[in-house]
């Protein structure tokens, strides 16, 4: 598989066109940013942490049958994916009280929430990604009824898969975020990555952040935590029969 022209290049991503049509080649860079870009540092072996850590969770969610982009990863930090038209959504589920949720809520971190939460956020840095409702993706013409009912259920589906996953490895999903494409068929399919960068990881006995909050928040350092996660997916197979 040949890498050809650059096609867009995100905070944290290149993603190129390839020889293949509908073949898309994500990149995944030495880098970190937060609140939107203003904080942002170099950062060696992330790269390779996220590409590695997404195969192995969009590797699972396959193996559950629920339908994605991901085709393979091709190298360190090098992965294939399904080309789609993105759609300007975040889809945050969220488990337990944390970030966003807590502070515009009042609401302590680390309260259990009664069931599995859903929000959207409307991806345009403009704007600094609003929080919308149903109604507003309808009336800005980003899904229909029939396709935001489907975002739900996918995004429950995938929370599920992922909390089991990550339970067994000692891990709490407190919240995490995902973006779905559409196919030129008009199929919608998770897509983007997965990763201690899209998602809050709690270890369960001490409740240490094995996330991006490392270095949103400057608690340590960011690799160790990413390679800890790493880590513990790749060695669950020794300890359970997932
Ligand atoms: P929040 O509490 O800041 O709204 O974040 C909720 C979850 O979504 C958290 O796991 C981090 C993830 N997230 C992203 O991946 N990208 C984003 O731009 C934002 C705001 C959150």
């Amino acid at each position: 598989m040949k890498r050809k022209s650059l096609l867009y290049e995100g905070k944290a991503k290149k993603l190129f066109q390839t020889n293949q049509e509908n073949v898309l080649l994500v990149e995944y860079l030495d880098q970190a940013t937060a609140l939107n870009g203003l904080k942002k540092d170099a950062v060696v072996g992330k790269g390779q942490m996220n590409n590695q850590i997404t195969a192995i969770l969009f590797e699972k969610i396959t193996e559950k049958g629920i339908a994605n982009h991901f085709i393979k990863k091709i190298s360190k930090t090098e992965q294939l994916v399904q080309a789609v038209t993105m759609l300007p959504l975040e889809i945050v589920v969220r488990n337990i009280a944390a970030g966003s949720f807590s502070k515009r809520l009042d609401v302590t971190e680390g309260t259990a929430l009664p069931f599995a939460i859903i929000e959207f956020y409307y991806k345009e840095d403009r704007l600094d990604d609003p929080i919308i409702n149903e109604d507003h993706i309808k009336v800005l013409e980003i899904a229909s009824d029939v396709e935001i009912r489907e975002i739900k259920n996918l995004a429950l589906q995938i929370n599920q898969v992922l909390k089991e996953l990550f339970a067994m490895i000692a891990i709490d999903l407190v919240d995490f975020k995902i973006e779905v494409g559409r196919t030129t068929e008009g199929k919608l399919l998770l897509a983007d990555e997965i990763s201690p960068d899209t998602c809050r990881l709690w270890d369960k006995e001490t409740n240490a952040h094995l996330d991006k909050d490392v270095y949103r928040r400057d608690l340590g350092d960011l690799i160790s935590v990413y390679r800890e996660v790493l880590q513990r997916l790749e060695n669950k197979g020794e300890s359970s029969c997932i």
